[in-house]
This record gives C-alpha cells, structure tokens and sequence, in this order.
C-alpha cells in the first residue's frame, strides 16, 4: 500500500482518481479549497480518506498535504480557457504558483513522484494533427500558458532536483461528476445536461472545430501508470493523454440526440475568443513509456457519460418529490 496526495481531490477528475485508489485500497489524501470542487463528489469515500480543505497557494498547507505522501496526483487547478481569458491573475495564482508551492513542498518532504495535470491548450493552433510531443508549444490562452510553465516547473525540478515528475497533457476530458452548473463548465458537460432538459445547446462558431475527447476512466489510468513506470522512461517527461481520435462538436451534438432523445436544433451563436480549432492527440509515446491505451472509447464514454447525468437529474426529481 502507497500512500498518495490527489490535489483537487473534490474536482471532477480528482474525485475520480480517489474512488480508484480508494477501490485499490490504497492510502488517500485529497486537499481541494472547494473553489470548483464539491464536497458531494466524495460522498461514498469520506469516510476512507483523509481530507484537508484547503488552499495550495498557501506554502504550509501545501507543506502540510505532502508530509508522508509517496505520490503526489497534481489535479488542482482553475480550469477552462475563457475565465483565464476573463481573469488572468487568477489563472496564474492557482495554476502556477499553487504548482510551485506543490513542488517545493513534495520535495521537502521526500516525495517519490509527481504526477501533473497539463493541458493539451499547450500545443495552440498548430497546423499539424496529430499533436506530438516533440512539437514547439505554442499556447494562446492565459490558461494555456499556466498550464505549460506548470510542465516546464515539473522538468526543472527533476533537472535540477532529482524529483521524479512526469506531465500528462490531457485532451478534452468527460465524464460523470463534470460540473455542468458554471458558465465556464466543459462542453460536454454543459450539452448533455441542456439536452437531457430538453434545451437546446449554444454551439460557438460553425460546429466544425474539433476535439480529442478523452473519457475520465482513461484518465485515471494514465495516472497510476505513470505513478510506476520506470524513472528512466518517465522521470521528466511530457505524455499526451487522449483517445486518439477527432470528433467535431456537429458530430457531438448528432450523437448526443440519440442518446439523449432531444429532438430540437441547436443555437450556434459566434465563435469563442481564445478558442483552437482542432485538436487530435499521437498518444504513441504514452502507449510506449507508460502502457497507456484508452480501454473507453469516445462514444461508450458519453453513453456512460450521459446515463449518469440521466440519474442525478432523476434523483434530484426525487428528492424534490420526497420533500413536497
Ligand atoms: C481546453 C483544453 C483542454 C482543457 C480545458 C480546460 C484545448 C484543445 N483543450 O478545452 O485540454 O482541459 O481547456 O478547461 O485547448 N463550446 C461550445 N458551446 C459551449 C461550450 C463550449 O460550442 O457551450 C465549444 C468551445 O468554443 C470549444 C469546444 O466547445 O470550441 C470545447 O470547449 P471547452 O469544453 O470549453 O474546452 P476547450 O477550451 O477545448
């Protein structure tokens, strides 16, 4: 059993992770300041994990949640594109220096690896799909931009320290527990929960920009393998995680009426600022360095994706029908 810290832990793909370990029986401690995160995300596992609320821009609570952790999972952030491109002081407190302070914090305490959230926003609008690795980065958003020099300061601290740390840039992740209720929530999110409504979703631009959606299970996955891959291949390296597979929001929203039974039109309303038009991951150096491959595919995770959803709402009907 290995102890493991889940920054985040209260956050969609934070929760996530900890129900796994959990199931593994291993040792979990999760810190999250609730800022996008909700405590009813680990409502089964509460009673099986350690729990710090608290805020990694503070030094000691960062000190604090790495004491005698092994593995560190770096989930925090302030995620999406347009609220750092509304706020981009935010975005660097709680992407980059929040990152800064868990570095330095797992390395005081001896820490045996850092696992990194980084984003696939670090590759901008390169014109060349798939997106590899080896290509020159070229972020546009403020959120892109946190999100890379995160990677860069996980690089550095493996150079320059001899803290194992690996970056995993993730594309487009979904699945159940994605916040649906904010106005900067992920888009399929924000489409299924409209759809299962039977309100018609906001589609910016043309409906043709594309995304490699990755299933959070895949995710998860990608996490612990690179919690145990050999040093030699992973220690300071950067792994695309993704399906390997593009999928236009037109497409998205085709199939999302199957599966939903909405039978209206979408609004397509102008296009985003900020925002890339395509993006398909080479997920061969992860598959090589870490034995990753998505066992979920794109449409059996948004059919799962979809009849969770389906069941919140349901039992939110419920309870509403309980308490009248
Ligand atoms: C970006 C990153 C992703 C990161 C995420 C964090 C890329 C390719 N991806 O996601 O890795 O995890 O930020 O927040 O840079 N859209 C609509 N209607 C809506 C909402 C969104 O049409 O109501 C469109 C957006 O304009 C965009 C696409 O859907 O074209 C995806 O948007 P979103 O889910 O916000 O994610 P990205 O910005 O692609």
């Amino acid at each position: 059993m290995s102890r493991y810290l889940v920054t985040g832990i209260a956050g969609f793909i934070g929760s996530n992770l900890a129900r796994q370990l959990v199931a593994r029986g291993e040792q979990v401690r999760g810190v999250d300041n609730l800022s996008t995160g909700h405590r009813a995300n680990l409502e089964e596992i509460a009673g099986q994990i350690e729990f710090i609320a608290g805020d990694l821009k503070d030094a000691d609570t960062a000190a604090q949640a790495c004491a005698g952790i092994d593995y560190v999972l770096h989930q925090a952030a302030l995620p999406s594109v347009p609220r750092s491109v509304a706020d981009p002081r935010s975005s660097h407190d709680n992407n980059i220096t929040a990152t800064l302070n868990v570095l330095l914090a797992a390395r005081a305490a001896g820490v045996k690896r850092v696992v990194y959230a980084a984003s696939s926003s670090a590759y901008g609008n390169t014109p060349t799909l798939p997106k590899h690795e080896s290509m020159r980065p070229n972020p546009i958003s403020p959120y892109a931009v946190a999100k890379l020099t995160g990677e860069l300061y996980m690089q550095s601290f493996w150079r320059v320290y001899g803290l194992e740390t690996v970056s995993l840039r993730y594309f487009n992740v979904f699945g159940p527990r994605q916040d649906a209720n904010s106005q900067y929530s992920a888009v399929l999110a924000k489409f299924i929960s409209s759809m299962l409504r039977g309100e018609a979703p906001t589609i910016f631009g043309d409906g043709e920009q594309s995304r490699d959606f990755t299933y959070v299970d895949n995710v998860v996955e990608a996490n612990l393998q690179a919690c145990h891959a050999p040093a030699e291949r992973a220690a300071g390296e950067v792994f695309n995680v993704a399906t390997g597979e593009r999928i236009t929001l037109n497409h998205v929203f085709a199939t999302l009426k199957e599966l939903t039974g909405y039978a209206g039109s979408a609004h397509y309303g102008p296009e985003r600022a900020g925002d890339i038009k395509h993006s398909l991951a080479d997920i061969s150096g992860a598959r090589a360095a870490l034995g990753y491959a998505p066992r979920v595919d794109f449409k059996e995770g948004l059919r799962r994706t979809v009849a969770w959803y389906r069941e919140q709402g349901s039992g939110s009907e419920s309870r509403r029908a309980r308490a009248s």
